[in-house]
């Protein structure tokens, strides 16, 4: 595992301090890297309409759209209250537009562990499939 792959994942951790996770207590966080690598933060934001919430990478990939970036290079997500965490389905397909090259989680021992988007959404629909 690469040293980078650790240190997004400790920052995506940190991050995670600040969610705001009223109702779950699941404090997670992410960090979104682009092509030339800045990094844009997210954190989930929890809605007591539950539906209305947002997950930490869902923040963290609007954030780095709303800078103007269009291809993702990495997705780390981190969470304080639990183990493995990985992507909801949502989050896979918002990544999927945005071309994401490699995602760093957490396993049970709060090790980094690099996947891929193919991993996560195999046979996936995407902008090519409408033409872009
Ligand atoms: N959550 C995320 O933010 N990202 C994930 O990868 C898994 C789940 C949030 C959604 C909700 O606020 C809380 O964690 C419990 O599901």
């Amino acid at each position: 595992m690469s040293d980078d792959a650790r240190r997004l994942l400790d920052a995506a951790r940190e991050v995670a301090a600040g969610a705001y996770a009223p109702y779950s207590r699941f404090r997670v966080g992410a960090i979104v890297t682009d092509a030339e690598g800045n990094e844009y933060h997210g954190v989930n934001v929890e809605n007591s309409a539950y539906g209305s919430s947002v997950c930490a990478e869902a923040s963290a990939i609007v954030g780095a759209v709303s800078a103007g970036v269009r291809r993702i290079d990495t997705v780390a997500v981190g969470c304080l209250d639990g183990g493995e965490c990985t992507p909801c389905g949502n989050c896979r397909q918002l990544m999927r537009e945005f071309g994401v090259r490699r995602i760093i989680v957490q396993n049970d021992e709060l090790e980094p562990v690099e996947l891929t988007l193919e991993d996560l959404l195999p046979h996936s629909f995407g902008p090519e499939s409408l033409g872009l």
